[in-house]
């Protein structure tokens, strides 16, 4: 079957869903389209309207859409309900069903770098945006108890706190306090968009050690390594960056529309090769 798939955002002319998912078809025997489709959010109820009616089988919502498109779709996933965010969309005939496959391919990266259960883990989160929400919230419904929560803006900590479904113990730390709390964790998870390019070399708190055998992660992937992992990597942590949380939000996302699961290190190749 050839199907059309497409990835819906604002700006997306540097989306790199298309090569990633195009070489993911390829390398599962199948025939398929994946485009990228800028779309305003004024145009967003068109947009999905269009999805519809044109049979487009699967798509991906990127910035600044995941919210506002819940409400245009015909169902949503338990879990996407709870972060309140959306960023795949499964046609079946007509009927759209929201997924978010964000928190749950982070994990999935996650789990690949890890020795030994992540439940059992101690796990620090800086920042508290949408990106930080998906990631916590799939934790916790994976069994992970402990996770403590550094940001700038308290409120949306404790807002992010509070409404998460599944059973969890975590306290807020000031993010300017955050710095002396590090070498108490097995994994620190950076959400933040500090460090981003082009905001190359900031760092959002500055520490001394980290705790042996630590994992530090930072869900930005460009650069390859931000200020803070590096400073990470330098005092022993194990680091990793957000390429691998990219390819398995894709991953799992492509599994929805086809039902197979593609190769992640292809995946992985062809997104490193785009980014040069
Ligand atoms: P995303 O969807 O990528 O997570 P977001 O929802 O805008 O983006 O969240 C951005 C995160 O980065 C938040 O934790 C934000 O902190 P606040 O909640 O205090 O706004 C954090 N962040 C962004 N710029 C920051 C800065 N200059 N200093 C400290 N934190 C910053």
């Amino acid at each position: 079957m050839n199907h059309l798939y497409g990835v819906i955002g604002d700006p997306i002319a540097h989306s790199m869903s298309p090569v990633m998912h195009q070489a993911a078809l390829e390398d599962s025997g199948l025939e398929g389209t994946y485009m990228k489709f800028h779309v305003t959010p004024d145009a967003l109820p068109q947009a999905i309207g269009g999805i519809r009616a044109l049979g487009i089988r699967g798509v991906n919502i990127t910035v600044p859409h995941k919210v506002a498109v819940m409400e245009l779709l015909d169902r949503i996933d338990p879990l996407a309900e709870s972060i309140g965010a959306v960023n795949t969309i499964v046609n079946d005939n007509g009927v759209l069903t929201g997924y978010n496959t964000d928190g749950p391919g982070y994990v999935e990266g996650l789990q690949k770098a890890l020795v030994g259960d992540v439940t059992d883990k101690s796990v620090l989160m800086l920042g508290a945006g949408g990106a930080a929400k998906a990631i916590f919230y799939s934790l916790a419904s994976i069994g992970v108890t402990h996770i403590d929560i550094a940001n700038r803006t308290e409120t949306r900590a404790a807002d992010m706190i509070a409404a998460c479904p599944f059973a969890i113990s975590s306290s807020f730390i000031p993010m300017d306090e955050a710095g002396a709390a590090v070498s108490r964790y097995d994994i620190i998870i950076q959400t933040t968009s500090i460090g981003m390019s082009p905001d190359v070399g900031h760092s959002p708190l500055a520490f001394d050690s980290v705790k042996e055998g630590s994992l530090f992660s930072d869900i930005i992937y460009n650069p390859l390594e931000t200020a803070i992992m590096k400073r990470a990597r330098e005092l022993g942590a194990q680091t990793q960056n957000g390429l691998e949380m990219f390819v398995h939000q894709g991953a799992l996302a492509f599994e929805k529309w086809t039902g197979i699961t593609p190769d992640t290190e292809t995946m992985k190749k062809i997104v490193l090769k785009q980014l040069g």
